[in-house]
């Protein structure tokens, strides 16, 4: 998204409880990979259940402008792939407004075609660092004609003869696992990524599903070796995209913190690599009840029920962080609705994602009475039980952040102000709307 409006800030208050049901929008990272998997297939492939953010509707641009037909019709969206290897050269920079993911993943899927693609996007970023899918990419031979200290815009060229790599992540990110499986798919010869900590396994499972001939061996440490062998024919799915977990933390910590609240979210995605916040909520004594469990397009979904809870503070162990790395800043905000400490470690990737987001859930913390500690790679919040709120919280661009502090402001004992919503057209087009419904107050905040 390019912005050309100005800041619009937003306040939300304590209305009273939250009550109802709530389906929450498709899976971000689902969506994301539906659009770009169908384009790399033959065929067609039909999507239900697509997050229509902007983040995603921006990485569906990048795959027309590739040469793939993406269409909406009714509920549903239509991609007609062009095959493995048959993308042709944009005429235009591909713009991915405020998504790393479309940016990272999508430099890997056509990084080592043999022409030329500008990546674009907002200020944000624009500053996120690059150099992270950079280096395998120029381990296979693709030029970055351009790059501003390995940061966008950047310009890529693939080689005439990539060379297939071995290539093991050197943090915990999806971004760059998905970054080489991808390129790997247009390399003649196997191309074998090694994760030392598991991420999200969406690349894996929907590759799987569109035919790619791709193994995964996990050691007793739990190291996992990834192997895709390039040129697959991969054919166009149907594709059903389960309700965001990350974008279901923002009701699930709503309910628990506003007083008499009880809701129900459904069809939540429940991937055990994305559910880390769900069992740290149980941990903290959430009433948090898992119904109606069911497998959708390989995937385990269920509905919750989350009803208000006294919540106490716990030590979140640093191994979970890869499994809710988004929903930190929401969980601080559960935190310091807690009784007792909170502490959150292993967060070093926090600092890279939309914003520095360990520094902006601290600031906005401070700014709304919350005693907390931030370190270079931790954070420690220390719960009373209540907040007191009044606060007005910089977002930086970034949609976590704005949702996590309007969570914050419904049961606050004075209202929380964010400077600026409109990033939440990201991944929760529906966010004011859906809680609006559920009994939260919210209102045009004051431009600072
Ligand atoms: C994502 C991976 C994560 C996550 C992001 C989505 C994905 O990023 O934060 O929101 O869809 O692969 P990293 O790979 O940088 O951890």
């Amino acid at each position: 998204m390019s912005l050309t409006s100005s800041p619009r800030p937003l306040a939300s208050h304590n209305k009273g409880a939250l009550t109802g049901t709530i389906r929450v929008p498709g899976d971000k990272s689902i969506s994301h990979r539906a659009m770009m998997f169908g384009a790399m297939a033959l065929g067609r492939t039909t999507v239900s259940g697509l997050l229509d953010g902007d983040d995603v509707l921006a990485t569906g641009a990048a795959m027309v402008a590739l040469g793939a037909k993406v269409e909406r019709v009714g509920a549903q969206w239509q991609i007609d792939g062009v095959g493995v290897g048959g993308f042709t050269e944009p005429q235009a920079d591909l713009d991915f407004g405020n998504a790393g993911t479309g940016a990272r993943l999508t430099m890997g899927l056509v990084g080592a075609y043999p022409f030329t693609t500008r990546f674009v996007g907002d200020a944000s970023l624009s500053s996120r660092p690059m150099k992270r899918v950079l280096d395998p990419l120029r381990a296979i031979g693709v030029e970055v004609v351009e790059h501003h200290d390995n940061r966008m815009p950047i310009a890529l060229r693939g080689p005439k003869t990539p060379s297939p790599i071995d290539y093991r992540v050197p943090m915990a990110s999806a971004q760059v696992k998905s970054c080489v499986l991808l390129a790997g798919l247009v390399i003649p010869g196997t191309t074998r990524v090694v994760e030392p900590i598991l991420t999200r396994d969406h690349t894996e499972k929907m590759l799987e599903g569109f035919g790619a001939d791709i193994t995964i061996e996990t050691d007793d440490e739990g190291v996992r070796t990834i192997t895709v062998q390039g040129l697959p024919e991969l054919r166009g799915q149907h594709i059903e995209v389960p309700g965001d977990p990350s974008s279901a933390a923002f009701p699930l910590v709503a309910a628990l913190i506003v007083p008499g609240s009880d809701i129900v979210i459904e069809n939540v995605l429940l991937n055990p690599t994305r559910t880390g916040v769900i069992d740290t909520l149980i941990e903290m004594g959430g009433d948090i009840t898992i119904e109606n469990r069911r497998i959708s397009a390989g995937e385990e979904i269920a509905d919750l029920r989350v009803r208000h809870s006294r919540l106490k503070g716990v030590v979140v162990p640093p191994e979970r962080a890869p499994s809710m790395i988004d929903e930190y800043p929401v969980l601080a905000v559960a935190a310091s609705f807690a009784e007792g400490r909170t502490e959150m470690t292993g967060l070093d990737e926090l600092r890279v994602k939309e914003s520095d987001r360990l520094a902006a859930v601290a600031r906005g913390l401070e700014a709304n009475g919350v005693v907390c500690e931030e370190g270079h790679d931790y954070l420690i919040v220390d719960g009373t039980g209540s907040v007191p709120g009044g606060g007005t919280v910089a977002t930086h661009l970034d949609h976590r952040i704005a949702m996590s502090f309007l969570v914050m402001g419904m049961a606050s004992d004075r209202p929380v102000t964010v400077d600026d919503d409109r990033m939440i057209a990201t991944s929760f087009p529906s966010f004011m709307e859906d809680f609006t419904r559920m009994g939260a107050g919210f209102e045009a905040g004051e431009a600072k």
